[in-house]
């Protein structure tokens, strides 16, 4: 697909025209993935963080916050907790907390990977590549590090004060591919600041990246941070039209299923912001519209409301067995399967098998 396309359906309107487009995704999504819909059992394990990111209320320069750290036996216990449920992996999430050193996650990934048949995604933020590849080879199996957008220059604006940039950020995807993850990335969707062009480009680095997972949410403003500050003073202003793409449910959706029918074999979630936009829909669209995985809020709850990337986080409050049940009624009504087992990506194992095929074995 050009890029002439891709912008076409983006500002396409005609819920008419856009029923093809919605129909073209779903297509694509079972013909390569099936109608399996893997289950992913969320951990967030530390919401300490030494970014200063604009948009996130996890940034270091919340105060108002108080902060947690799991324990390792606490991680273990919330590992073991999702197998039992029958989960094949588990995502374990973190602020960019220095506490929990490559050698400290190491541990906790080896302990979890002996003890269990989980597959473990990591997601806690940029780390060296030492660091990426000692958890590699204690068992980690897979990494998701969203580069967010590819506008150099608002990936600037909205990630002050630290050295890294949106290059550093678009190398150590590929890095992590050579080390043998499988390798997640995604964007947000209606960033103060982003335009339809480069919307565009993100969904071409999307395929040029190869990702094997791609998780896409709309930004969801956040009061007391700086950018759902800006967000809300701009909220009126003609600024928002124009160039700006909206932070909606349908820009989002959008997205989704152009993601699938750029990256068809990938593993795309519907994801949490998706269904904080839109509560009573948001799951299921994003499920027919593309997506082929759901994350299930597994964290201990007392630590849950804390790690408050956005506000009014969809499924903070339910229990394990009331989300898994609420999981199990869309897939119902969809006639769609939960998963079984760990679910990697075919996009992942296509490629593993070719490397095989090219090393003779
Ligand atoms: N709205 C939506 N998504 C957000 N994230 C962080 N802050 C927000 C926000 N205000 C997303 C980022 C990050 C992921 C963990 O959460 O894309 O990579």
């Amino acid at each position: 697909m050009k890029a002439t396309e891709i912008l076409a359906w983006l500002l396409e309107e005609n819920p008419e025209h856009l029923r093809r487009l919605w129909i073209l995704a779903d297509q694509t999504r079972r013909k390569n993935v099936g109608d399996a819909v893997h289950l992913r059992g969320l951990i967030e394990f530390s919401n300490y963080c030494r970014s200063h990111c604009l948009y996130c209320g996890m940034r270091r320069e919340r105060k108002t916050i108080p902060r947690y750290r799991m324990t390792e036996e606490e991680i273990l216990a919330s590992a073991k907790e999702a197998e039992r449920r029958g989960y094949g992996t588990i995502v374990l999430q973190s602020g960019e907390d220095p506490e929990f050193d490559a050698q400290g996650l190491a541990n906790i990934v080896r302990t979890i990977k002996q003890e269990t048949s989980l597959a473990v995604t990591l997601s806690c933020g940029e780390r060296s590549e030492d660091e990426l590849a000692a958890l590699k080879e204690a068992g980690a199996d897979r990494y998701f590090l969203r580069f967010e957008t590819s506008d150099r220059l608002l990936w600037k604006k909205i990630h002050p004060g630290g050295e890294q940039d949106l290059a550093h950020r678009l190398d150590l995807l590929p890095r992590l591919r050579e080390l043998g993850y499988e390798v997640g990335s995604g964007i947000m969707v209606g960033i103060p600041g982003q335009t339809w062009s480069s919307l565009v480009e993100d969904l071409l680095w999307f395929k040029r990246l190869d990702l094997d997972m791609i998780g896409c949410g709309p930004f969801v403003p956040h009061p007391d941070t700086p950018l759902g500050r800006e967000f809300f003073s701009l909220e009126a202003s003609p600024y928002r039209k124009g160039d700006q793409v909206p932070n909606t449910d349908l820009v989002t959706l959008k997205v989704i299923a152009l993601t699938r029918l750029l990256c068809p074999q990938t593993n795309i979630p519907s994801t949490t912001a998706l269904a904080t936009i839109n509560s009573e829909q948001g799951y299921r669209l994003g499920l027919q519209r593309g997506a082929n995985v759901l994350m299930v809020n597994l964290t201990p709850l007392k630590y849950r409301s804390l790690y408050e990337i956005y506000p009014a986080k969809a499924g903070i409050y339910a229990s394990p067995q009331q989300q898994l049940q609420e999981v199990k009624n869309i897939l119902l009504s969809l006639g769609r399967i939960a998963g079984q087992g760990p679910g990697p990506s075919l996009n992942y194992e296509e490629r593993r098998q070719s490397q095989g095929q090219l090393w003779g074995r």
